[in-house]
């Protein structure tokens, strides 16, 4: 290797395409200077080092948290801002009613207005990116420029970067999405800089029409790495629904049974609503042979393949998951992953550098300091951690990631899980009657808001397949493509319906979760599999208390029997609700959906 450091700003590309959008986009936001990314370990330390000596990340305790560093956002800048969020089609009408909708035209004319120097005083680093293992023929190629080093030590891990994917851009094989991104804070000569740049205006915009996202003011998550809702979910939907395949918002595991059968699952649940602890699942000690293996905890790809069998991608490299619940008790998979190599947001600092958050352990630390660097102590009264604190661990250091994680053609998916947050009217588990009764339950499905977008927390709200935030197009057509997609099928996913938080009068959840709901999720593959019996209901097939396999949990039966009820009051109120979404979507709405409430409405009783 040579002893002189390569400069940065030489460019690692040929594509003139892409030399010329950097070239206009620069001169737009005027940074002080241009990185190309090589995503090489020498950067990777170079910048973190920067970032240390500029306040914005703190270097853990390096024994026991080797690779790790610690990140403090600014206060307002702690989750998705779902109403700054944009779909900018040509047409209102192909945004649908669930999406933000600005005219392009406009839009791009505010954007120009707000990125003009914006960079000023900052590096503008050219951040080449794959969603999905390099070269795969499901994965796509994005290149976002950003004023953040933040986000791009965060994107080192959540996705596929540098030098691999500057060489297929040169080979020119498939159209990049160009991503721009800027904090919004530009610095005068001299300016001293915060350790969390942002703005109080944000911008978080999609061009679906012209694949393009700008993204403006936040630093944090979702808003700013922008290959994970922006293009894996928002811009890819779009591709999806013209290209004949699907871009959800659904973990991806792999159920091992004492046989050695493999059965895939997809399961669309809410944000910060446990995609990542189901993923990451330890069955009970009394499930002796049974194993669930890792692919993906927040975002799946799917495609059918030339035999006309759904095939799924985890088009991320790493997870960037909720720290607080995560712990020994709760997941013990997640904790493994994160134990190196990750970049903690908005935790707390304990005392001999370390982290940790509400649920890490059962005995808070005496003392540390919370996420907005104050003194805490376990009387303090306020939480250590924000609760949409977030751990970046790169997905390979996870102890059960599934052998064929990284499948170029993805892997064989036979069921399909929707499930949401609902206190009541919902049961544990349930399942579809077919196909078109499982787009209606995942085009229906309701969940209490959660910390993970800014807002109103624990209400209940529509939130089909769990995108509402994230369809980058109209709902009504999503529901269309949903059923359209069963014809290029021939053999179809089972699709079921569960809800780990039903709660007693008394406002305790029912069912004990986590690993014990690998005494659903056996059921489920079972059923996939013709193997699971279960009673015909008015919503859907249900497994009766002996079809659960309770060996090592002995369960109350009456329990049992109260997460499963549904009454029909209940369900009067919860019809309506799909009937005010079906409103809304109406002229889009597919008659399918309508057939299906109708059926659904018959077959119930109401008294
Ligand atoms: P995003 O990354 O935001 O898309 O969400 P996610 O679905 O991956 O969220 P995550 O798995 O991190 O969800 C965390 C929340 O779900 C925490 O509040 C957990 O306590 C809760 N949770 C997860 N599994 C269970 C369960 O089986 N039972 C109960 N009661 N809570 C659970
Ligand atoms: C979600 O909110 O669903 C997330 C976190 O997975 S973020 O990437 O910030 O959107
Ligand atoms: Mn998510």
């Amino acid at each position: 290797m040579s002893m002189t450091p390569r400069d940065p700003a030489r460019p690692l590309s040929e594509n003139q395409h892409l030399l010329k959008w950097v070239e206009k986009m620069a001169h737009l936001t005027k940074p002080a200077a241009i990185h190309w990314v090589d995503g090489s370990e020498e950067e990777h330390a170079a910048l973190c080092q920067q970032m240390v000596d500029s306040g914005t990340l703190i270097r853990l305790n390096q024994e026991q948290w080797p690779g790790c560093y610690y990140a403090r956002s600014h206060a307002s800048d702690v989750a998705r801002v779902e109403d700054r969020t944009f779909i900018c089609s040509l047409s209102k009408d192909s945004a649908g009613p669930m999406n933000n909708w600005e005219d392009p035209f406009k839009m791009r004319k505010k954007l120009k207005a707000i990125f003009n120097g914006c960079m000023q005083g900052r590096t503008m680093y050219v951040l080449p990116f794959s969603m999905g293992p390099i070269g795969s023929p499901m994965s796509q190629i994005g290149v976002q420029l950003t004023d953040s080093p933040y986000v791009v030590v965060n994107t080192r891990i959540m996705a596929r970067i540098g030098l691999p994917v500057f060489k297929l851009i040169d080979k020119n094989v498939k159209r990049v999405v160009p991503c721009l991104h800027s904090v919004g804070a530009p610095l005068a000569p001299g300016q001293k800089d915060v350790p969390w740049p942002c703005n109080n205006e944000k911008y978080i915009v999609h061009f679906p029409e012209s694949r393009e996202i700008w993204s403006y003011g936040s630093g944090y998550g979702g808003n700013a790495l922008l290959g994970k809702k922006c293009f894996a979910l928002r811009i890819a939907s779009n591709m999806a629904r013209d290209e004949g395949w699907m871009a959800e918002h659904m973990l991806i595991l792999g159920v091992e049974n004492p046989q050695g059968e493999k059965t895939y699952v997809a399961a669309a649940f809410p944000s910060a609503c446990g995609k990542t602890n189901l993923a990451m699942l330890i069955p009970p000690a009394s499930f002796p042979g049974w194993k669930v293996w890792t692919v993906g905890d927040d975002i799946a790809w799917i495609k059918p393949d030339d035999k006309g069998k759904l095939r799924a991608i985890n088009p991320e490299a790493g997870f960037f998951g909720v720290a607080p619940g995560t712990g020994d008790h709760t997941n013990p998979n997640a904790m493994a992953t994160l134990r190196s190599n990750t970049i903690f947001t908005n935790v707390a600092l304990t005392p001999d550098g370390g982290v940790w958050w509400e649920g890490m352990t059962e005995t808070p630390p005496e003392r540390c300091i919370d996420w907005q660097g104050n003194e805490w102590t376990p009387a303090s009264g306020t939480k250590a951690a924000h609760p949409n604190a977030r751990f970046t661990a790169p997905a390979s250091q996870c102890p059960t990631i599934d052998p064929a994680w990284e499948d170029p053609n993805g892997v064989p998916l036979s069921a399909i899980i929707f499930g949401g947050r609902r206190a009541s009217t919902i049961p544990l588990v349930y399942q579809a009657f077919n196909w078109s009764s499982g787009v209606y339950m995942g085009a229906t499905m309701g969940s209490e808001t959660t910390a993970a977008a800014a807002g109103v927390q624990g209400k209940v709200r529509r939130d089909p397949m769990a995108m509402l935030p994230f369809c980058g197009y109209h709902m009504g057509d999503y529901f269309r493509h949903w059923l359209k997609m069963q014809r290029t099928l021939t053999e179809t996913p089972r699709i079921f319906h569960v809800n780990w938080f039903r709660k007693d009068e008394q406002g305790k959840f029912l069912w004990p979760g986590f690993s014990e709901n690998m005494r659903i999720l056996k059921w489920i593959v079972d059923r996939s599999r013709v193997r699971a019996l279960a009673r015909e209901t008015p919503i859907g097939w249900m497994p009766r208390y002996d079809d659960i396999d309770w060996s090592g949990m002995p369960f109350p039966k009456e329990t049992f029997e109260q997460l499963q009820s549904f009454k029909g009051s209940d369900w009067i109120s919860e019809v309506i609700g799909h009937e005010e979404l079906f409103i809304q979507l109406h002229d889009h709405l597919p008659p399918e959906m309508i057939y299906e409430r109708e059926l659904l409405i018959c077959r119930l009783r109401f008294d």
